[in-house]
């Protein structure tokens, strides 16, 4: 009997197959030891009998609820792992894939029309001096021009010289008196760069934008290339069917000036609430460089011209796309971003 409560005690350890062939064992029909000391009873004294049958049918129902309990943790068992395992066939989560922002697109765009037509790329510093910043691309110091470019100084020196001065770049022209300085023309350049403003950030202004600058100066450069580029530019860019226009315009360090419109890229010219009625949307700034532009860069004004053109990428994004408030472009909301998709090739 000793024994048999020790295999009792020890069912609640077996596994499934072991539960198994230990049922068989000890109330098997045949072959149980359980079974077979029942059978064995019969033969005693009654006395005996009495005693040692009803011990052994407790037992025998001892055993037979400790078999139906281990079975039954068994199951439980198996169900909780079944329920926890990893399911090979559930798909997998959505993968959520980097993508150009639709700024760094259009600056990738520009870039590559210029570098098609013989520009190369240039750049230069976001901290600028007073003298390249204004001074070299002709402002003079009184200037009502340097209202346009509300500057953010960097620790402004009393009685500093405009070459010692120190600002954030109020535009990428300076890039133009970097380059005329560093040798000597032909130059073919486009100058990709960021620009501060102490703007306030609304819909249309932010006060840190992007900026892309182009420059060629060579013998015999004339108004007419500038146009001719400009406008192969725009119907590379927004498509063969734009219309260009140039108005007259003004900047220091260009003579003459224009800017460019085009043909609105929501209405196609009908006039409608994105162009204000008007049919055209101003992209760029540009003109002749400025012959003294030229003389403080050491360059000869008799021999060389050029022309300069300067566009905001936030201002062409919008206009190429239709977005209506330049914030957008700086908010980093992927509803808006995943929109545009764009991988760099
Ligand atoms: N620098 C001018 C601006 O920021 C743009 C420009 C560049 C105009 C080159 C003419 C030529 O508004």
């Amino acid at each position: 009997m000793d024994v048999l409560r020790q295999r009792l005690a020890a069912i609640a350890t077996l596994d499934a197959p072991a539960l198994e062939a230990e049922e068989i064992a000890v109330l098997g029909r045949k072959q149980g030891v359980l079974t077979h000391q029942l059978k064995e009873v019969a033969a005693l004294p009654l006395e005996e009998k009495r005693v040692r049958g009803a011990a052994l049918n407790a037992l025998k129902i001892e055993f037979e609820a400790a078999f139906a309990a281990r079975r039954a943790a068994l199951a439980a068992a198996t169900a909780t792992a079944a329920a926890h395992a990893t399911d090979r066939s559930m798909p997998g989560r959505r993968a959520w894939p980097g993508s150009l922002h639709p700024v760094t697109v259009v600056i990738d765009d520009i870039v590559a029309i210029f570098r098609e037509l013989g520009f190369a790329v240039a750049l230069g510093p976001e901290i600028e001096n007073d003298e390249r910043n204004f001074t070299a691309l002709n402002f003079p110091p009184d200037h009502p021009a340097l209202d346009m470019h509300d500057t953010l100084f960097v620790a402004p020196i009393a009685g500093a010289t405009t070459d010692e001065r120190l600002l954030m770049r109020t535009h990428t022209s300076p890039v133009q008196i970097r380059v005329m300085r560093e040798g000597p023309p032909p130059f073919r350049v486009v100058i990709p760069g960021v620009a501060y403003r102490n703007d306030p950030f609304d819909a249309s202004h932010a006060p840190a934008f992007s900026q892309i600058e182009g420059l060629a100066v060579d013998e015999g450069i004339s108004f007419v290339d500038l146009k001719a580029t400009l406008t192969h530019f725009a119907e590379r860019f927004f498509g063969a069917s734009v219309k260009v226009r140039f108005r007259p315009s003004f900047f220091p360090f260009t003579e003459p000036s224009a800017e460019m419109d085009v043909s609105c890229t929501i209405c196609g010219g009908t006039g409608c609430g994105a162009c204000k009625g008007t049919g055209w949307m101003e992209i760029l700034g540009c003109g002749m460089v400025h012959e003294q532009v030229l003389r403080n860069c050491g360059i000869d004004p008799e021999r060389f011209t050029g022309f300069a053109f300067g566009m905001g990428p936030q201002r062409m994004t919008m206009v190429r796309y239709g977005v209506p408030d330049i914030r957008l472009l700086y908010g980093g909301d992927m509803r808006f971003l995943a929109q545009f998709g764009g991988v760099r090739a």
